[in-house]
């Protein structure tokens, strides 16, 4: 008889315990999907809040990334801009100057797959991809040299893909400037 009531009892219980865990396996689910929904939606009605395209195929030819315009540039404002493209195996230019306690822009594109874009001991840290402009912005607190390697797979070439960022103090860097002229872009490439 107290047999009959344990297995009763038991058998109960599992059943109790059965329909919790369903209970949490479909609120689980529920809240998975939710949150699938939620972050697809977010997204549609927030796009990132700028994206500039660009024609990898035509870098060399005409527009922002042609050679002669790559390097460090100032602007009207005294801030500067480095425009640098990204390729298997190499960025131009290789070697990077950019002053001191001043903000800087870097403006990077690749010509051919998605690159990385890593300045060592500083929080830079991006991908560079054909067909996008990757803009960052910041300001080096005193003269280093930095290294630069790409850490995204690329390729075979992958690993000796890396530049120099040399920091150098502001006033050498604007007499550099001046010196170069109007149109001069800075680079430490020799
Ligand atoms: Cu370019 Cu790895």
């Amino acid at each position: 008889m107290s047999n009959q009531i344990d297995s009763h009892a038991s058998a109960e219980v599992a059943a109790r315990v059965e329909r919790r865990w369903a209970v949490l396996m479909v609120t689980l689910v529920c809240v998975l999907v939710a949150m699938t929904v939620f972050t697809g939606l977010h997204w549609a009605m927030m796009p990132p809040s700028r994206v500039e395209t660009i024609n990898p195929a035509t870098l060399h030819v005409s527009g922002e990334f042609v050679e002669s315009n790559l390097g460090s540039a100032v602007e009207t404002d005294g801030s500067v801009t480095v425009r640098l493209i990204a390729q298997q195996y190499s960025f131009t230019p290789q070697c990077l100057v950019v002053p001191a306690g001043v903000p800087v822009t870097f403006r990077a594109t690749s010509a051919d797959v998605v690159h990385g874009f890593l300045i060592t001991d500083t929080n830079l840290n991006s991908m560079v991809e054909p067909g996008y402009v990757s803009t960052f912005r910041t300001e080096f607190n005193q003269p280093a040299d930095h290294l630069m390697p790409c850490h995204e797979y690329c390729g075979t070439g992958h690993q000796g893909m890396w530049a120099h960022v040399k920091v150098i103090d502001k006033d050498t860097f604007m007499k550099m400037a001046t010196q170069a002229g109007n149109a001069g872009r800075l680079s430490c490439v020799k």
